[in-house]
């Protein structure tokens, strides 16, 4: 076997967002990038690139300007899902709530209801078209979580489904259980029962089947307290998963520090977190991840309590939400730039949000997120004169190139 690059990739600006420096982009101006085996054999200036890893079979790519990220990462989604919601979105645009539209057995139960009613192969056409929208902007690594099927069958279903959709696009998929996300109706007015079944079946079906990558569960007035958030917990304890949790999102119930407990790989939403939360998260190294598409769709005035997060230096990720209610996204540019305009982010926290601190918020922190030697080779090239472009631009998709473990990805399809 040679030892020669299997590819170059030189004469761009490279945001590492490794050991982000002053910057906060750790930046490299004119770098190069060397290819082995799927990851960065070597980053540095180009002028110092060793000219012996370029051999007769190294493709070499000068790209004469642009700037290069790592791939980015979408680190929470409900992107599996049937039907639409733009009705509900006209009644609360008629005057009534979110949670009023919940209770009233709309909201995440309508969803339910059509995800089941749904084939896999139906979902998947359905979930396809959200990726497609995602990959287009150089997205290379996604979460998706199930919590729509609210039984064993249908969250198996939608797990596999994410499933599928790594397995057809070039894109890391990992999937999070969310049955614990609301209470299905041959379940009303039961909810520990509800709660017995996420624990005794579903939970340990996913977890032997290899399906799910993660457990999260929905710790809201209109989701499950936290004595049964909890108990999902445990259970996924016992199986070797960890845990997320959507927290402090309407209300403040003390679930994140519930999930930094559980040493929970993040906390998301976060409207109503408090010091105590943050502290707890700190502590124990959960990232949070901040949504603002549902804080923008909802229409929410109250803000992440970014400074204090900021304070106690928790890790900040940002990722679209993609789901038919609170968040109906496929563009985590935008939440780029609302991260920065609705959170008042500065544009390297909220890259930092789609990449680095992503990465941390799946546990895959040692693979990808910054692009340094030995992780895998995903970046994107883009025509931008400066990072922050990203999250300046609305509706502009400044992409060039995406390398997806190594391999250049065609441009048009993003199609394996
Ligand atoms: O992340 N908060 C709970 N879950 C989703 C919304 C789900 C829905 O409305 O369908 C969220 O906001
Ligand atoms: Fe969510």
């Amino acid at each position: 076997m040679s030892d020669s690059w299997d590819s170059v990739w030189r004469h761009a600006d490279i945001a590492t967002m490794a050991n982000s420096g002053d910057d906060g982009f750790g930046a490299i101006h004119d770098g190069a990038i060397a290819i082995k085996n799927g990851r960065v054999a070597w980053i540095g200036p180009a002028a110092s690139l060793p000219k012996d890893g370029i051999g007769p079979h190294t493709a070499v790519h000068d790209l004469d300007g642009g700037w290069i990220t790592p791939g980015l990462i979408d680190c929470h989604t409900h992107l599996v899902y049937g039907g639409s919601r733009a009705h509900e979105f006209e009644l609360r645009l008629n005057g009534a709530s979110y949670e009023e539209i919940a209770r009233a057995g709309g909201g995440i139960r309508s969803t339910v209801t059509a995800t089941r009613g749904a084939s896999e192969v139906e979902l998947l056409r359905l979930s396809e078209k959200r990726l497609q929208a995602l990959l287009a902007e150089g997205i290379t690594t996604l979460e998706i979580k199930s919590g729509y099927g609210l039984d064993l069958e249908n969250e198996l279903k939608c797990l596999r489904v994410a499933r599928r959709l790594g397995e057809t696009y070039p894109v890391r998929i990992r999937a999070t259980l969310l049955a614990a996300h609301a209470l299905p109706p041959e379940y009303a007015n039961d909810a520990d029962g509800y709660i017995d079944l996420v624990c005794d079946r579903i939970i340990p079906a996913a977890a032997r089947a290899g399906l799910a990558d993660a457990v999260d569960a929905f710790c809201e007035g209109i989701g499950f307290t936290p004595a049964q958030t909890r108990r999902v917990f445990e259970a996924a304890r016992k199986h070797g998963l960890p845990v997320k949790l959507h927290a402090e999102q309407l209300s403040n119930l003390g679930g994140a520090a519930l999930a930094a407990e559980f040493g929970a790989l993040s906390a998301d939403h976060l409207e109503y977190l408090d010091e105590a939360g943050v502290m707890a998260m700190a502590k124990a190294g959960t990232v949070a991840v901040l949504l603002p598409g549902a804080f923008y769709i909802l229409r929410e005035t109250r803000l992440p309590p970014i400074d204090l997060l900021r304070r106690h230096g928790v890790a900040m990720a940002i990722s679209t939400d993609c789901n038919p209610g609170t968040s109906p996204v496929t563009s985590l540019l935008l939440m780029l730039n609302m991260g920065c305009t609705l959170f008042r982010l500065t544009p390297a926290e909220a890259l930092a949000g789609v990449t680095r601190q992503a990465a941390r918020a799946l546990g895959l922190q040692a693979e990808i997120g910054t692009l340094e030697a030995g992780k895998t080779a995903d970046f994107v090239v883009w025509d931008i004169d400066r990072p922050a472009a990203l999250a300046y631009q609305v509706g502009l998709n400044p992409i060039r190139q995406v390398v997806f473990s190594g391999r250049p990805l065609p441009s048009q399809t993003r199609m394996r």
